[in-house]
């Protein structure tokens, strides 16, 4: 149920009995509850069209709109509002719909073919706390793409390539002489100081290293080797995180930069013979106008070196060629932090310049801010080092299963290392997740893991609370007799809030922003904590229809809270 979209497809009726056509319809959520649930605002535009006041507007558009079943009251206010009541009946019966509803009343979208590009991790590295926000605002996006019925492509464009895989395979090359591949790669962070430290100081390895890098790129055998190797030990890192993660990527979702190696040729080809691609000391370059500086001189991005190297931008030209032309997207989504932005709209710029996408295919790069530590800078180790998503996520379920122990008293053992696992890393993935997408925060440990507030564990409890309800009731969740009644506000302001889940859905599937479905699952868990303090559900001697009717609403808090934190990539429990 879209509550929204119902409404505007009210009012549009209306105003076309009014004889207004093709007017916006504004309706927004309403600031207090005192002016009902929603507003229509749109009389005011109208007033000169109509040359009416927009008072007397609004009251003929409450006559002619149909609200009859949805609304318990209409009401007209203020310059020329319609403030819109919600009725009770109509709540109580949506909210049964959507609990006997495997989709909780959620309906499909027009399928779209959507391609998300994300995590994205450079191989060359381990993988680091940047790749955290990637990875799970890219999976939570993707989960509701899917849950919306569209058609999602996963591409994790590694970074598979390039000139320091020179210097990499020499390193490799000789480390192998004593040691086997994995063993040498166990620790990539420190393979690749290695390697630089020899670049830089060792007499002669720069050179062999420029030379790996253009046998490389030549195809030599031995290379390809010894590159695959590494590549594949390092996606193994990587996959260790994901599913530490519980993120769905595979193997099967990697399209590295190397994929795109045969066409950055003809990429560079087709600019030039387009004439968007000029040479310019020696290098392939486009110069944007549409991005001149104050001076008026056009950005400058490169697509081919003067020695020949393709980069960054010629890879994402290619990528987006493919995605548009053979994978057919209609969106793609691309999540990276906000310090490449530029880099994408310089390519979008380029890339619809040559045609590489068709006018209506969109190109979306969604920009995450930084995570900082306690003191305000990039997130580091205690000694200035870049901290390993591994390590990282043992630590949270290590803390995590400290404070369960403290709290609970009848977990097994092997319940509470569940709980823990679910908990710590559901709690580094919603804290990060519940942010304001395109900000920087801070990551802490207390704040994230607290009981208390916009966090993962306060979610967690909310639903264990209501399964504990259920318990003792001795009532199953999936055999509830009896119609939803709704009489105290708490319950009223609980449904309205339940059917509220698919306009988030719609806004997190539009504009990739996950912390939106955080904020309103934060808000249904603690509309279910007031509702529960107000409105007794098993006390003695309570009417059996009233009981039936909160163990419903109940449930439905259990199921929505189930589904979107899954949606999140977050797990319940069933006691914590
Ligand atoms: N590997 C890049 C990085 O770690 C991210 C790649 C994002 N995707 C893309 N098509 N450029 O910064």
């Amino acid at each position: 149920m879209n509550i929204h979209a119902l409404l505007v497809s009210r009012f549009t009726e209306a105003l076309d009995k009014l004889g207004v056509e093709n007017a916006p319809v504004p309706v927004a959520r309403s600031a207090r509850p005192e002016f009902g649930e929603y507003q229509f605002n749109g009389a005011m535009a109208l007033a000169k069209q109509l040359r009416q006041k927009p008072r007397d507007i609004a009251e003929k558009i409450l006559e002619l709109v149909n609200l009859g079943d949805v609304a318990g009251k209409l009401e007209v206010a203020g310059p020329g509002f319609i403030n819109i009541h919600l009725s009770d009946d109509w709540l109580a019966n949506q909210c049964e719909l959507a609990l006997h509803d495997p989709r909780i009343g959620v309906a499909k979208d027009v399928p779209k073919t959507v391609v998300v590009d994300y995590s994205s991790p450079n191989l060359a590295k381990e993988m680091h706390v940047g790749h955290l926000r990637t990875t799970i605002i890219g999976d939570a996006v993707v989960k509701v793409l899917e849950f919306l019925g569209h058609k999602v492509i996963r591409q994790n464009h590694m970074g598979d390539w390039g000139t320091q895989f020179g210097m990499l395979l020499a390193h490799l090359s000789d480390k192998l002489e004593s040691e086997v591949a994995e063993t040498a790669l166990s620790d990539l962070e420190n393979f690749y100081r290695e390697a630089k430290v020899r670049f830089d100081e060792e007499e002669g390895f720069a050179d062999r290293a420029r030379e790996y890098v253009v046998k490389l790129q030549g195809g030599d055998a031995h290379c390809l080797t010894l590159w695959k190797q590494f590549i594949d030990i390092s996606i193994q890192h990587s996959e260790e995180v994901y599913e530490k993660l519980n993120v769905t990527l595979t193997r099967e979702d990697i399209m590295g930069e190397s994929a795109y190696n045969d066409d950055l040729a003809n990429v560079v080809r087709e600019l030039k013979d387009k004439g968007i691609a000029v040479e310019d000391q020696g290098a392939q370059v486009v110069f944007i106008s549409e991005l001149a500086d104050k001076e008026g001189n056009p950005a400058v991005y490169i697509v081919q070196k003067s020695g020949g190297g393709y980069l960054y931008s010629t890879t994402d030209l290619a990528a987006m060629r493919y995605r548009s032309g053979k994978l057919n997207a209609d969106r793609t989504l691309i999540l990276t932090d906000a310090r490449q932005a530029l880099h994408f709209k310089q390519t979008e710029i380029v890339g619809r310049k040559a045609g590489f996408m068709k006018e209506t295919q969109t190109y979306e790069h969604c920009p995450f801010g930084m995570m900082l530590g306690s003191d305000g800078k990039p997130f580091k180790t205690r000694t200035g080092g870049t901290v390993k998503l591994v390590e990282l996520l043992d630590e949270a379920v290590e803390r995590a299963g400290k404070l369960i122990a403290e709290r609970a008293s009848d977990l097994s053992q092997g319940e509470l290392e569940e709980v823990a696992r679910k908990v710590g890393i559901g709690a580094v993935k919603y804290a990060d997740l519940s942010k304001n997408r395109t900000t920087d925060y801070v990551f802490n440990w207390d704040t994230m893991l607290s009981f208390e507030g916009n966090t993962a564990p306060y979610l967690q409890y909310a639903y264990t609370r209501v399964k504990s309800i259920f318990r003792k009731s001795g009532i199953a969740m999936t055999d509830l007799p009896g119609a939803m009644v709704l009489t105290e506000t708490q319950e009223h302001a609980l449904a309205v809030l339940l059917l509220q889940f698919e306009e988030v859905i719609a806004v997190v599937s539009r504009e990739a922003t996950p912390h939106v479905l955080c904020t309103y699952l934060y808000d249904v868990a603690s509309a279910f904590m007031r509702f529960y303090e107000a409105c007794p559900i098993l006390k003695d001697g309570i009417d059996e229809r009233v009981r039936n009717s909160r163990l419903e609403l109940s449930a439905l808090v259990a199921k929505t809270l189930e589904h979107g934190l899954s949606l999140l990539g977050i797990e319940t429990l069933e006691k914590m």
